[in-house]
């Protein structure tokens, strides 16, 4: 049996736990939900779904993790030994297992558009929407990318959880958020940004629907990896100094600052050039953008070369600390539970996750028009984890933690033996134990119906 690894500072348990939260979900998804449900308002109902559940969803994750110092199955075989509770531990490693195989297609994207963007390749399409259609569809190039975003993941993985995974997150987190406030100076300096901003900070109330606020609970779970074993096994290499309740609210802030920041200089920049629309859908960074920093800094070419560098660069750097957490979670339990050495496991997980992926790369070429339940395999498995697994592990999560562990030992875990004071307990308790479920149940029940 391979010895546990630990993360060994308080910087290194944050910055990771931040890595597997700061991720394509920021920087892309975040501004396309914005864009597709009223701007403002969904902000405000998403930073609601961050504190109201997202905070008390990743504490609780913590508490199993760190308490069991395991692998997320075992966590909750450990805990509730013989009980059906161990379905969410399957399910985490399940999820992070079905997320990787997706989250890999649009990182791999994000690799080609980066190594364009650094040959100057996206300067000069004359048309972007099929220059990306091209691409996407084309039956080698996206899985080759996809395959060298894996081949990287599984990299740095291999290496564990202190040479490897807080390592890189001390480096690439640092880089990520640095980049980030370029972008933001950069793009508050060009015409237009007042729209932008109206847009991003004036809510149209009219557009709040029950799907609305579903869409902001999905999307506050993916964006801070809840409910799929990440910060759960994350958690687990955390020192028994650490501050639970503090390295959560530190996360979650730095979630959501990203995504916030992102926004504020997509949609400056967007609203820089006329006509392009704000809800441009998941095409909004591979071809709204690209054509956005193209026009906007024609008259400085070099700045538009040096800020879609960048912008894709961040991309890759904010994809990568989270396929690896994902990577970890499955893992993990290969390792621990199966018994193999990590070089072996994190081989196995990555082929068979990329196995599984190929029909994601494919749903946007030789496989468009094969569906299920209407959805390709790519929407399919985003629609299944991001809107019914995650929801669904996140009211077991809750339930577990609030109602069945005992009382004392979460008592325990968050204030570190009692050597913390933890004033919230109360009102934490009182969120797991009643609101959280009831909010993700009721909105779940009514999208379904
Ligand atoms: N939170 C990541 C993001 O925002 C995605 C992710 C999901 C990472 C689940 C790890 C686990 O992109």
């Amino acid at each position: 049996m391979e010895q546990r690894g630990n993360f060994t500072s308080k910087l290194g348990v944050v910055l990771a736990a931040a890595g597997s939260a700061v991720g394509l979900g920021n920087v892309w998804r975040f501004p396309t939900e914005v864009g597709n449900n009223g701007g403002a308002a969904f902000i405000l109902i998403y930073l609601a779904c961050v504190l109201f559940v997202g905070v008390p969803v990743m504490l609780s994750e913590f508490v199993i993790g760190r308490h069991t110092h395991s692998n997320t199955i075992s966590a909750y075989n450990q805990l509730a030994p013989g009980k059906w509770w161990r379905i969410q531990g399957i399910n985490g490693v399940f999820v992070a297992f079905v997320i990787l195989s997706y989250y890999v297609v649009i990182a791999g994207w994000t690799l080609f558009y980066l190594v364009e963007a650094v040959m100057g390749n996206l300067k000069e399409s004359a048309d972007y929407t099929a220059y990306f259609n091209d691409f996407v569809s084309s039956p080698v190039s996206p899985l080759i990318y996809a395959v060298a975003f894996m081949a990287l993941t599984h990299l740095v993985v291999v290496r564990g959880v202190q040479a490897g995974i807080e390592k890189c997150s001390k480096v690439m987190m640092p880089m990520l958020l640095l980049i980030i406030a370029v972008l933001v100076v950069c793009s508050f300096s060009m015409p237009g940004t007042s729209e932008g901003l109206r847009f991003l900070l004036q809510p149209d109330f009219s557009k709040v629907t029950p799907g609305v606020v579903l869409s902001a609970m999905g999307q506050a779970f993916f964006s801070l990896s809840l409910a799929m074993g990440c910060l759960c096994t994350y958690a687990s290499y955390f020192g028994s100094d650490t501050n639970l309740f503090k390295t959560a609210c530190s996360v979650s802030m730095i979630d959501t600052m990203v995504a916030v920041l992102s926004g504020f200089f997509i949609f400056p920049a967007v609203f820089s050039v006329s006509g392009v629309e704000a809800n441009a859908g998941p095409g909004l960074v591979f071809i709204t953008l690209p054509n956005v920093f193209n026009m906007a800094f024609q008259n400085v070419p070099v700045v538009g070369y040096v800020f879609t560098v960048l912008f894709y660069l961040l991309l890759l750097l904010a994809a990568l600390t989270s396929s690896i957490s994902l990577l970890e979670s499955v893992t993990a339990y290969v390792v621990e539970s199966l018994h193999q050495p990590r070089a072996r496991a994190s081989v196995y997980v990555s082929v068979l996750s990329m196995l599984l992926g190929v029909l994601c790369v494919y749903s946007f070429g030789p496989l468009s028009d094969v569906k299920l339940f209407g959805l390709t395999f790519f929407d399919l498995f985003d629609f299944v984890s991001s809107k019914i697994l995650l929801p669904l592990g996140g009211i077991l999560i809750c339930l577990f933690t609030g109602w069945y562990l005992d009382r004392r030992l979460v008592l325990d875990e968050v204030t570190n033996q009692e050597r913390l004071r933890f004033k919230l307990f109360r009102v934490y308790l009182f969120l797991i134990r009643y609101v959280v479920p009831i909010a993700i149940a009721a909105i779940f029940v009514n999208e379904l119906i």
